[in-house]
């Protein structure tokens, strides 16, 4: 084994208790109650992570840990199966800049921000007054580095360095497509989700004209039960998240 971290006040653990998941933040004096038994926080600090005490699964907590049980949601999110994606999809490394329309509950931004690492760049705008409250402080608990730009504002375009990449989550993304396209470099990745179809026909005519290498995707997880003797598929997966559509400009 390598190098070994070990579990401090403040540091978040993700207990898995029953088959079921819980996101903590440690403090000496805090405690986790399942039923028949008590986690003492104060016991874990200073051993590693990646320890089974009693009924207790004790690990440090992956990015999407953080997104589905930290983060608090006061919006509909992108899901880790869909922004995991983005990020790649968007071509995002070490220092590149995005743009992001539509931070909501700040769940695609915390992906955006781990992508392009500290010295890259999220400015993300947000309309909504209680939204943007919220993802900011979901943005500064969670995010490791302070590369993130939250914006309470309506979206009507940017005026510093053009972007590598943006992306859009509006209920209607041609109302913003082209101030976002003037915002980004040329050839530069644009990605957007949507939640039903007829949403994705309106983006389309708007892609018709100054776009190019145009593409409508779904992504469908289907996870398996993780019994050795009786490999076969959940009974029940998520159907349906969002359709995602990714294009380039012209
Ligand atoms: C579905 S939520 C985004 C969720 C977000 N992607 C996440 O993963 O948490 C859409 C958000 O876009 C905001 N919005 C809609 N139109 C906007 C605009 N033109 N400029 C800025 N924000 C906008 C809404 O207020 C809403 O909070």
């Amino acid at each position: 084994m390598g190098d070994i971290t070990l579990i401090e006040d403040g540091r978040l653990v993700l207990i898995i208790w029953r088959g079921r998941r819980y996101l903590k933040r440690i403090a000496p004096d805090g405690s986790f109650h399942g039923k028949g038994g008590m986690l003492r926080y104060g016991d874990l600090i200073g051993k590693p992570y990646g320890i089974r005490t009693g009924d207790y699964d004790i690990f440090e907590p992956t990015i999407e840990d953080i997104v589905m049980y930290g983060l608090k949601r006061e919006t509909q999110i992108v899901f880790p199966k869909e922004s995991f994606y983005i990020a790649f999809r968007l071509s995002l490394k070490k220092g590149s800049r995005v743009l992001e329309v539509g931070t909501g509950s700040g769940a695609n931004t915390f992906i955006l921000s781990h992508a392009v690492g500290p010295d890259g760049r999220v400015v993300s705008y947000e309309q909504e007054e209680r939204h943007f409250r919220n993802a900011k402080r979901n943005i500064e608990r969670f995010c490791d580095w302070d590369n993130v730009e939250l914006h309470n504002e309506e979206f009507t375009g940017f005026e510093g360095d053009a972007f590598d990449a943006a992306f859009i989550d509006v209920r209607e993304p041609p109302t913003v497509l082209e101030k976002v396209r003037d915002a980004v470099k040329g050839s530069a990745p644009i990605g957007m989700i949507l939640p039903t179809a007829n949403q994705v026909s309106d983006v389309l005519k708007a892609l018709e004209e100054g776009y190019g290498d145009t593409e409508v995707l779904e992504i469908l997880i289907r996870k398996y039960k993780t019994v050795a003797e009786r490999v076969v598929p959940n009974d029940r997966m998520i159907a349906h998240t969002g359709y995602l559509v990714f294009t380039r400009t012209l």
